[in-house]
């Protein structure tokens, strides 16, 4: 029975219900062949269909979709995006739990997989054949390099698919699908969520490729949990105005950085040494609220300043509300050989900072202290 008072909840209420009801058989069947029909939740649900709407309006897209986890939307948008044994081709500077999906899983599955440094993506897509995908990480992790999407998408043969993880940028910073990319895909556990409470990704795009996501996301099975998807919905409320506060911050430290006598190199695409620096201008909003910072002395260098940090707290992930220092070349990139990592542009010397919500003096006051000799 519908409910006769005119007001309606100001928020999605958050439908738990794996399965829903009809009243006779010829409606359940009807919805079944719909699709998207309310049915099964791991087909839809009205707490996801909320937020993949909102997730849609922020990317520009006809459609979103959101799943478990944001290697969950890596893994979906990937195995769309390529077309049976064909060939990927992607940057050396990724995040390391892509780079061991695209390094160990997929050629497993029978892709081939070529990887190309920064400065040659131009190149490579260039020389692709037809039947391939490209995968772009921008601004990667932790380098903070920033793949020129636009000419990689002239260069590569027409209609080849591009799959851009704009984990770093957000949408605030760079909506992918109006620079050439065919499927956006996020990471939500970081800044879409953005208070480390949930594990979630996102996927948008349009037409067929978004249609092929639904299916593998109904079929691989990763959906999201309604309550998680309520909080990713909540997050999405605050997002623009975390993100362009942090993105402050970030250039604010990061300019400080470069200038501290005990700091060999800071990376972040706001500074004019940066590699990328006059295309990161062009192409976003800000180079964004990560950036990282290498010390002369090593690893030994690196775990001092990290154990010093009192605002700064010692984790891996990002995004979040709560400033965050990690060590990548002993957490997010662990599994890379000391090669792979060297071509990743990360030292045992790099520390990565995610920037939260503190106050920018309170933050750099944690890092002079941490610096100091
Ligand atoms: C750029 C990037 N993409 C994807 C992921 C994976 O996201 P999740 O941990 O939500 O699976 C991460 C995680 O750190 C990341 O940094």
């Amino acid at each position: 029975m519908t409910d006769p008072r005119p007001s309606r909840p100001a928020v999605p209420p958050i439908v738990l219900a794996s399965a829903f009801l009809f009243d006779d058989t010829e409606a359940l069947a009807r919805a079944a062949g719909a699709r998207d029909d309310h049915l099964y939740t791991r087909w839809s649900n009205p707490t996801l269909s909320a937020l993949e709407q909102v997730v849609a309006e922020l990317e520009g897209a006809e459609r979103a979709l959101c799943c478990g986890s944001g290697m969950a939307a890596m893994s979906l948008a990937l195995l769309a995006a390529l077309p049976s044994g064909g060939t990927l081709l992607t940057q050396r500077e990724l995040y390391g739990g892509t780079h061991e999906l695209v390094e160990k899983l997929l050629p497993g599955f029978g892709y081939r997989v070529i990887r190309a440094s920064m400065d040659e993506l131009v190149q490579a897509a260039a020389a692709l054949e037809p039947g391939s995908a490209i995968h772009l990480e921008i601004p990667s992790n932790p380098s903070l390099r920033v793949a020129d999407l636009p000419a990689i998408r002239a260069a590569g043969p027409p209609g080849t698919p591009i799959v851009v993880d704009a984990t770093f940028a957000t949408p605030i910073n760079l909506r992918p699908l109006e620079h050439g990319a065919t499927l956006s895909a996020h990471s939500a556990t970081k800044y879409m969520g953005g208070h480390h409470d949930l594990l979630a990704g996102v996927v948008s795009g349009s037409g067929a490729l978004m249609e092929r996501v639904w299916t593998l996301r109904t079929l691989l099975g990763p959906v999201l949990d309604p309550a998680a998807a309520y909080r990713l919905w909540r997050g999405l409320e605050t997002l623009e105005l975390r993100v362009v506060r942090q993105c402050e911050t970030a250039e604010t430290l990061a300019r400080r950085l470069a200038e501290h006598p005990a700091v060999a190199h800071t990376h972040h695409p706001c500074l004019p040494g940066h590699p990328d620096h006059a295309l990161a201008a062009r192409l976003l909003r800000s180079g964004g609220a990560v950036l990282s910072f290498e010390l002369a002395g090593g690893y030994e260098a690196a775990a001092r300043v990290a154990d010093r940090l009192r605002v700064f707290a010692q984790g891996p992930s990002l995004g979040g509300v709560r400033s965050l220092v990690s060590w990548p070349a002993g957490v997010s990139h662990r599994a890379m050989s000391e090669d792979e990592r060297r071509a990743a542009g990360v030292s045992g010397g790099l520390l990565r900072l995610a920037v939260g919500i503190e106050a920018v003096e309170t933050l750099w006051d944690d890092l002079e202290q941490g610096l100091r000799a």
